[in-house]
């Protein structure tokens, strides 16, 4: 009994203090459950030159541990080209706590990390808003394992005074947990196309799951200027379920949900992934970041259990390299495989 009073108290105290807060609000959700919602901008900075990439890493001083249910981002479209949020455990020492130009590196994260949103001009979500699925969140704050929100951006235009903020993120979140917390896994190529595949060329990805068992909600597909589309299946003894199958021309980044809802992945699937490319160049295209070489990135959207934080705390990624890997040189795949050598005979 003196236990509980004593929990009551501290809880009291935690709701409290959240609340005297002036940029968090709390309101009642469905099933009476208390939601907060914080809204944070990014710093003023005055940029002279457009075309750049600038960061900002803040620390959650404001909340202890709390389950992120969705999070908005406002942008000032006229300036802003590509925004990001994330949040990490630990920046690097140069990446203080006051904006800096990020265009060398933008590996600024220590120990655990994971990315929430994700902005382009090719890509525009819905009014900037990003929200988990039923029973998924991500557990963030001082006293968690992602301490510090983390914002990215890359502007188009010079910045004055007059313009701030470029944007604004706002956390909606509750004090308790949800049945999963949020993390990613990547499927990548590198190497590159071979020349003239005018009759088309896939670049194929296919990787066991070898961690817990999780569920997945969604899945981002994106490709450059000579990809068509992508398709990304989990494959368990001999059957293939589609995740996604989507166009991704011109850059798309597309972000869809898992079609029919959720699906688990357990340990021994495999995870597979193909892209379309067509190239008509008689050098080959390389794999990379720049806008001349290509991509076939395929980010899983994924709810794993809490109590398996410590496999998660970055995404994982699974990469082949091309031409040389194909679905015929998995055992899981090699029953529908396609020989690239073969294509254009
Ligand atoms: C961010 O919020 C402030 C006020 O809270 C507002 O003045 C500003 O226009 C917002 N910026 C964007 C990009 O929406
Ligand atoms: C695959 O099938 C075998 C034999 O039927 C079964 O023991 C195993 O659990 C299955 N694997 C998965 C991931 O379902």
């Amino acid at each position: 009994m003196i236990e509980f009073g004593i929990l009551l108290l501290i809880l009291t105290t935690a709701v409290t203090a959240v609340r005297e807060i002036p940029y968090i609000t709390a309101h009642y959700g469905e099933n009476g459950q208390e939601v907060y919602k914080m809204k944070l901008p990014f710093p003023s900075i005055k940029i002279n030159e457009p075309d750049q990439y600038i960061c900002y890493t803040r620390y959650l001083e404001e909340l202890d541990e709390v389950y992120v249910l969705s999070t908005l981002i406002e942008i000032n479209h006229d300036f802003v080209h590509h925004a990001d949020l994330g949040f990490c455990e630990e920046p690097e020492d140069f990446a203080s706590h006051q904006p800096w130009e990020c265009s060398k590196t933008r590996k600024y994260c220590k120990g655990g990390a994971v990315g929430v949103y994700f902005f382009v001009d090719y890509y525009r979500p819905e009014n900037g808003l990003m929200r988990f699925p039923k029973d998924v969140s991500l557990k963030v704050g001082f006293s968690t394992i992602m301490r510090h929100i983390t914002f990215e951006m890359h502007t188009k235009a010079a910045v004055t005074d007059a313009h701030y903020p470029l944007i604004n993120a706002t956390l909606t979140f509750i004090k308790t947990p949800t049945k999963y917390n949020y993390q990613s896994h990547l499927l990548l190529t590198d190497g590159f196309i071979p020349a003239n595949k005018e009759k088309g060329y896939f670049a194929e990805v296919a990787c066991r799951w070898s961690k817990p068992d999780v569920v997945a909600f969604a899945v981002q597909v994106h490709t450059h200027h000579y990809g068509y589309m992508a398709d990304v299946y989990r494959v368990r003894n001999g059957t293939w379920t589609l995740m996604v199958s989507q166009l991704t021309q011109g850059k798309a980044k597309v972000l869809v949900p898992v079609p029919g809802g959720a699906i688990d992945v357990r340990q021994g699937d495999v995870l597979a992934a193909k892209c379309l490319f067509i190239t008509k160049d008689n050098k080959p295209v390389r794999f990379g970041q720049s806008d001349g070489q290509e991509m076939c990135n395929v980010d899983i959207q994924l709810g794993y259990e809490f109590k398996h934080e410590d496999r998660f705390k970055r995404s994982s990624a699974c990469m082949t390299q091309q031409p040389e890997f194909s679905f015929c040189d998995h055992e899981a795949t090699s029953g529908i495989c396609g020989d690239n050598r073969k294509v254009n005979m």
